[in-house]
């Protein structure tokens, strides 16, 4: 731990807690203590407490308390030492150094910032100045402009002549500076010191606080190489434990409830100037375990968006299994696979935001990408074959840690495989004891009778004609039935939404067409794994705080005697529509078993 403890209580001794709640949370006097209504979960009736004298918040509905520290962690996705770096400066308290090796090289540290920024600034100005001028064109060119380049202070690095070096030389800058900065190599084989970038357009790269730290540096002619360099490791830069753009997008992305990680800068830069400012970028490398965590921090499900060609694809197959031993309750990850091969930058240049949201709006949960990687497009029609396919998936779930996640994934899993291979049913498919033809799950539809299928991965057959299907239906009459049926299926979780725990299984196989009832499901599912009671107040107020109110207005309804036995029906008859009908005596199997089990006060059904 870096601060002693006596530090850290003098900054809770100073820090007014009710003044620092009470900026978020409208609080009243009861005695000593104030009482409002808890940001962290909805309530109607106050129990949510914070009182100056314990230094403490607390509340009595969902648990969440802690002190001035976790309330900044919390509530502002700060980490411990920037909680305490922010309300020391806040109340005056002075952050002591170490040792005299750790304040020197905080003083090192300060002076590299400085050298950085003074790299950016001139990087900045020399784009505007004549020598610039490719790269202006170059920037024009990919449709960016000057407000853009200012916004995320774009620059240049002029070629060839030391033109950095000789630069913060005459500002006193060191030359050790320099090369501890990253800004230049050093002298060898008996060639003098040079500047690292030349002729390149500079992206300078912020720090969690926003201080640049290091640059990425794209070539200007199409096929150079290499096409971007970045600043090595310095004692300011770690390429593998930041990310570009973060500090901007970190606070948009807690307001937004998402983040969106894309592959490159100019990615990036094309969101937030069509209006996804919470978008950040790895630095030249694949995603690793500590930019999971920092993305975590702000936002329970972050979204990667991959190009959709096999490439990605891989991309996306190493974050999730990056991802899994990490999962916990509530976080998890959601992948987006842009078609023909386009990256967030020439998506949105080709079809605008709109388009972009849809994307994000529909983006694959992380199970549904395991599952289907596992299974599409490959041949799983022998008995050995599949046992694989269950080895393989098994191998998934062991690698989760979290004993409640793990389980959750478990039975999905189970219930795709039940559903795929083992259920006997008369449904469409060969007849029993007719031989069977190859598996191919998300290849001709009739045969696949999984629900885990809303989109096609890039690349497969369905992917191509995915557009054509869905607009033929929407032209059949038989779209419209289904559309009323997974509207009525939204009323029902709206106003029930004890459903989704005890019909959780149902749920998370379920086949939605219509990506907002999709997302009201998938949250419903989280909040369920995560232990949440699931009372129709808290709920809607969760999905208020997460900014999808309007989901919420959109199924909006009145309540029905018997929601449970009403949500079965809806389901069957959606599968019955989807030509994958439910086995009606399971169903009523189900519906004894969820009646006979004692009242455990989560809801009334
Ligand atoms: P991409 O090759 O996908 O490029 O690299 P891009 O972001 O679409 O770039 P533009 O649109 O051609 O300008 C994605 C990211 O990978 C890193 C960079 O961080 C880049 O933004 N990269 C790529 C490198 O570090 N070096 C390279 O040579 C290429
Ligand atoms: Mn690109």
């Amino acid at each position: 731990m870096r601060y002693g403890e006596g530090l850290l209580e003098e900054i809770r001794r100073r820090t007014d807690l009710v003044a620092l709640v009470g900026r978020r949370v409208k609080l009243v006097r009861k005695g000593r203590v104030m009482w409002g209504c808890c940001p962290f979960h909805a309530e109607k009736s106050p129990s949510f407490k914070v009182e100056n004298e314990r230094r403490l918040y607390k509340c009595f509905g969902c648990g969440k308390g802690g002190d001035a520290f976790k309330w900044l962690i919390e509530t502002e996705g700060l980490s411990f030492p920037e909680s305490v770096e922010k309300l020391a400066a806040e109340v005056g308290v002075e952050l002591p150094k170490w040792s005299p090796e750790d304040e020197e090289r905080e003083q090192k540290k300060k002076s590299l910032y400085d050298v950085v920024e003074l790299a950016a600034k001139f990087y900045e100005a020399q784009l505007f100045e004549p020598a610039g001028r490719e790269a202006r064109d170059y920037l024009k060119g990919r449709g960016l402009d000057g407000a853009a380049a200012k916004q995320f202070r774009l620059g240049y690095s002029p070629g060839g002549n030391n033109a950095l070096i000789n630069h913060l030389t005459a500002q006193n800058v060191t030359q050790d500076d320099i090369i501890a900065a990253g800004l230049a190599r050093a002298a060898e084989d008996g060639r003098p010191m040079r500047d690292f970038f030349y002729n390149r357009l500079m992206f300078p790269i912020g720090d969690g606080r926003g201080r640049i730290v290091a640059f990425g540096a794209r070539a200007l002619e199409a096929d150079a190489k290499p096409k971007y360099i970045n600043t090595g490791e310095t004692s300011l830069f770690s390429k593998g434990s930041q990310l570009y753009n973060f500090a901007t997008a970190r606070a948009a992305a807690i307001k937004a409830g998402t983040i969106i990680v894309a592959e490159g800068y100019m990615d990036v830069i094309a969101l937030a100037r069509a209006g996804f400012t919470h978008s950040v970028a790895p630095l030249g490398t694949a995603m690793t375990e500590d930019q999971l965590h920092l993305l975590w921090r702000t936002a329970p499900e972050p979204i990667l968006a991959f190009d959709g060609d096999a490439a990605g694809l891989k991309a996306a197959h190493r974050a999730a299994h990056l991802a899994l031993p990490h999962l916990k309750a509530g976080y998890s990850l959601r992948f987006v696979f842009l078609p023909n091969g386009e990256d967030p930058d020439s998506f949105i240049a080709h079809n605008g935001a709109g388009a972009m949201a849809v994307q994000l709006e529909t983006a694959l949960p992380l199970s549904q990408l395991l599952w289907r990687a596992e299974t599409e497009g490959k041949d799983l029609s022998t008995p050995e074959r599949r046992a694989g396919l269950e080895h393989y998936l098994k191998e998934i779930v062991d690698r989760i840690t979290d004993g409640k996640v793990a389980d959750y994934y478990r039975r999905g899993f189970d219930q795709l495989v039940f559903e795929n291979f083992k259920k006997r049913s008369s449904a469409p498919g060969p007849a029993r004891g007719a031989p069977r033809t190859a598996f191919r799950p998300g290849v001709g539809g009739g045969k696949f009778r999984g629900d885990f299928k809303p989109r096609p991965l890039p690349g497969s057959p369905e992917a191509v004609s995915s557009s054509v299907q869905s607009s033929a239906l929407v032209r059949s009459g038989q779209a419209g039935v289904r559309a009323a049926k997974e509207a009525e299926l939204g009323r029902l979780l709206v106003e029930s939404p004890e459903i989704a725990l005890a019909e959780a299984e149902l749920l998370a196989v379920l086949d939605l067409q219509d990506p907002s009832l999709d997302r009201l499901r998938h949250e419903l599912l989280n909040l369920a794994a995560s232990g949440s009671s699931l009372e129709k107040a808290g709920v809607q107020a969760h999905f208020t705080r997460k900014g999808m109110a309007e989901l919420l207005a959109r199924f909006a309804g009145s309540a029905v005697d018997d929601p449970l036995a009403s949500f079965q029906r809806a389901v069957a008859d959606l599968r019955e529509l989807a030509g994958h009908p439910i086995d009606a005596r399971r169903l009523l199997e189900r519906r004894r078993a969820l009646s006979d089990r004692p009242n455990d006060g989560r809801g009334n059904i």
